[in-house]
């Protein structure tokens, strides 16, 4: 038979092998994984270094394939792994903007080359998402609509599951990585393991009848909580309104009515702090202020230059960092440091002190000086004051391709009517979007390692929406590494060292 240290064993050889080796209990049927479609490839670092794989691609890890460009995944095995069986799958999602994606070949310039090199097997899935699409009788039919490109994520990973003991490395210790919608996915894959809200559609999709639970999230920039994010937006960035953000009067009435709706939204999630003490709508931004201090002051200490002008306000003895020159990061991510590539200098002391509070209001007026702000309501925005659909409004259509609201607030203003609702289909699609519903205490279908990062400058959603994923898995019990890195803005994959030693870390 081919077990999985045989299949590492011919990896590692060259060695061939043949589906003929199956033995009797093995996976069988259209999701066993065949080991003998395997191709040799190499990938150059930026380093310069070769990093040898094996290569499995194009599986489908559904039986019903609804759509064959995206339901497929690909498997990537480096020639020597980290941890023997016991090696992590890194499965990293391209989901951006809620699209489609294709699977995809390791990259030598992201997170999948490096934990190649790292020697990680890594996973990488195709999903369907917004705009794909198949022609049936004549007709053109949606296929990504939501939740579909979440459950083909949970599909890739049940496959990764069913077939454990046939493909190197450890299915209980899958790491997902995905950045913006991506990370939302991320968030999603993370908080859900094997709840039931997903089952009937897994069954239907033909999916492996196994966990798809993962064992770390790595969310970067985040774009999700997606029916509360409006609200979250303008209550954040409503200070801006009258200033740079340059709205008319129509957007500010929209803004101000999202504001008032998002105090109670706070209060709700009864969400505290480290010490134990209750965060409220009262001192939420106080809570904020903490973590953009802790960016600035590791920026400063890192020798990075921040402006006496965008709100950060730092004590008048400013450090000396001996004009040494700057710290340069390898074009693999390799050194770099946490605020990006501006005004660097080298690390020459761990003080502390340099930051001694923000004006909020001032530096997020920098933050939208930097990226003009989305307009209100900035997720769900059709048929509000425009008509153009915003890709959650189209993620959230219909298989025809018609863009929905996924908010009251927004359908009730498209419809001109006080009462509308959603009907009970899109609240429960919207529902089971949300990964903030997902997380409790001591859940067996929450990840237990998290590492979320939303870059200082990134205004592609409300620093809201990172603080109170974080905050809430925190309080709920597991392990979160979360910080703002200073003058990041919507991106990831950045800072590899810091993703894998975090990784290591946890292992
Ligand atoms: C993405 C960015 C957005 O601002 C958004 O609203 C949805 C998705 C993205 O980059 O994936």
């Amino acid at each position: 038979m081919i077990s999985k240290k045989l299949l590492t064993f011919s990896i590692m050889t060259g060695a061939a092998l043949s589906a003929a080796n199956l033995q009797a209990d093995e996976p069988s049927g259209k999701l066993a994984f065949n080991p003998a479609a395997a191709r040799q490839s190499s990938l150059k670092m930026p380093s310069g270094e070769t990093v040898d794989y094996t290569a499995f691609e194009g599986m489908f890890y559904v039986s019903n394939v609804e759509d064959s460009t995206y339901q497929t995944l690909n498997i990537y095995v480096p020639q020597s792994l980290k941890k023997g069986d016991e090696t992590p799958i890194f499965l990293r999602t391209y989901i951006g903007g809620y699209m489609a994606t294709t699977a995809k070949t390791p990259s030598p310039s992201d997170a999948t080359g490096r934990a190649l090199k790292e020697g990680y097997v890594v996973c990488i899935p195709g999903s369907r998402g917004a705009n794909s699409t198949v022609m049936e009788n004549g007709e053109k039919i949606y296929t990504g609509i939501a939740p579909n490109g979440l459950l083909d994520l949970k599909a890739a990973i049940r496959y990764l599951r069913y077939n454990d003991s046939l493909i190197p490395g450890d299915s209980e210790r899958i790491i997902i990585d995905g950045t913006s919608a991506g990370g939302a996915m991320s968030a999603l894959v993370g908080s859900t393991g094997d709840r039931p809200e997903y089952d009937s559609y897994l069954k239907k999709m033909g999916a492996a009848e196994t966990s798809d639970k993962v064992f770390a999230s790595v969310c970067y920039c985040p774009i999700t909580d997606l029916n509360h994010a409006d609200m979250e937006y303008e209550w954040l960035y409503g200070c801006t309104n009258a200033g740079v953000r340059h709205l008319n009067a129509d957007q500010i009435k929209i803004s101000e009515e999202l504001q008032a709706e998002c105090p109670a939204y706070i209060n709700s999630l009864n969400l505290k702090d480290k010490s134990g003490n209750i965060i409220n709508a009262d001192n939420y931004k106080d809570y904020l202020k903490t973590f953009l201090i802790a960016s600035a002051h590791k920026a400063l200490e890192e020798g990075c230059e921040i402006p006496d002008t965008i709100g950060i306000i730092k004590y008048s003895e400013k450090p000396n960092f001996g004009g040494r020159p700057a710290r340069q990061a390898n074009a693999d991510g390799r050194g770099a440091p946490s605020f990006g590539p501006a005004g660097m200098r080298p690390r020459i002391n761990n003080n502390t002190d340099f930051v001694s509070g923000i004006d909020l209001d001032k530096y997020l007026s920098y933050v939208a000086g930097v990226t003009p702000l989305k307009t209100p309501p900035a997720f769900d925005q059709y048929g509000v004051l425009i008509d153009t659909p915003t890709p959650e409004n189209n993620v959230f259509g219909d298989e025809k391709g018609t863009p929905a609201n996924f908010t009251d607030f927004s359908l009730r203003h498209r419809l001109k009517d006080d009462k509308a609702t959603l009907s009970d289909e899109m609240v429960k699609r919207v529902y089971i979007m949300n990964p903030m519903n997902f997380i409790t205490q001591n859940a067996t279908s929450v990840a237990p390692h998290w590492f979320i990062r939303h870059g200082a400058k990134d205004r592609d959603t409300s620093f809201l929406v990172p603080v109170n994923l974080a905050t809430k898995l925190m309080n709920s019990g597991y392990d979160v590494n979360f910080f703002l890195p200073w003058n990041r803005p919507h991106s990831g994959d950045y800072n590899l060292d810091d993703l894998f030693g975090w990784i290591d870390s946890i292992l």
